[in-house]
């Protein structure tokens, strides 16, 4: 390529890449989440990038470096993220790689909740965030290529499957998280496609995203 323009099998396309937990507010002082480290989505927006994407990671609260050559926007609530997700659009490709909080505090309370006194616990109605990916399938904008990706504790690929019909998606990267995984090194992995299932071995979860990237940059070759 000539110099300053990227080469690479994703040269000139856009893939948006969610990645980590949400934190959905309680009050000022507290919120709700999950054990996602980000680690995973995070690799896979490095090797997005390695292979000459453009890539916008739009990111959850997680401790990790900003990877090389990603434009990285951080959110906190689900809500924050559906909104960054559409303000990024229009990719080619969308892996949706968050731990995306399925409930959040029906309110947020202005001022730190305080105990009464009274030694009963307040009540926390939740109330069911959007669901970003299945709102990207609907979009008018839908990337050309959307995964998902699940984490499964059993039943992985039967659960996977379903998903992906459900949410419409073209890929569910279904994760199986029975052993040691979440916020672990290794990842092992089943790819559900709109025609099969390909099973990958236990790998770590830079591998996963190299190939993964690798598998992706395939549907546009
Ligand atoms: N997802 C999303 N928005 C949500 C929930 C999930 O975009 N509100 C995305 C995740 O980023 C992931 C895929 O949907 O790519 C599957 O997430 P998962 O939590 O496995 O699916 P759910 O539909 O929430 O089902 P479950 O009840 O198994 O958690
Ligand atoms: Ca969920």
């Amino acid at each position: 390529p000539a110099p300053g323009i990227k080469g690479g099998a994703l040269a000139g396309r856009h893939v948006l890449v969610t990645a980590g937990p949400t934190h959905e507010p309680i009050d000022p002082v507290r919120y709700i989440a999950n054990r996602s480290s980000g680690k995973q989505g995070y690799a896979i927006a490095e090797a997005l990038a390695a292979l000459g994407a453009r890539v916008t990671l739009v990111s959850g609260p997680v401790s990790l470096p900003t990877p090389a050559g990603v434009h990285r926007i951080d959110v906190e609530s689900a809500r924050d993220m559906a909104a960054a997700v559409e303000t990024a659009l229009p990719a080619d490709v969308a892996v949706m790689v968050a731990a995306v909080a399925d409930w959040r505090a029906e309110t947020s309370a202005g001022q730190k909740i305080k105990k009464d006194g009274s030694g009963a616990p307040p009540v926390l109605p939740l109330a069911e965030n959007p669901d970003i990916l299945a709102g990207l399938a609907r979009n008018p904008r839908r990337p050309r290529l959307l995964v998902g990706f699940a984490a499964e504790t059993e039943n992985v690929v039967d659960h996977a499957i379903a998903k992906r019909a459900r949410k419409d998606a073209d890929w569910i990267v279904a994760n199986d998280v029975s052993g040691d995984v979440m916020g672990g090194d290794s990842n092992s992995i089943h790819i559900v496609t709109r025609t099969g299932v390909e099973s990958w071995e236990t790998m770590p979860k830079a591998e996963v995203a190299q190939r993964l990237a690798t598998r992706i940059a395939d549907e546009f070759a």
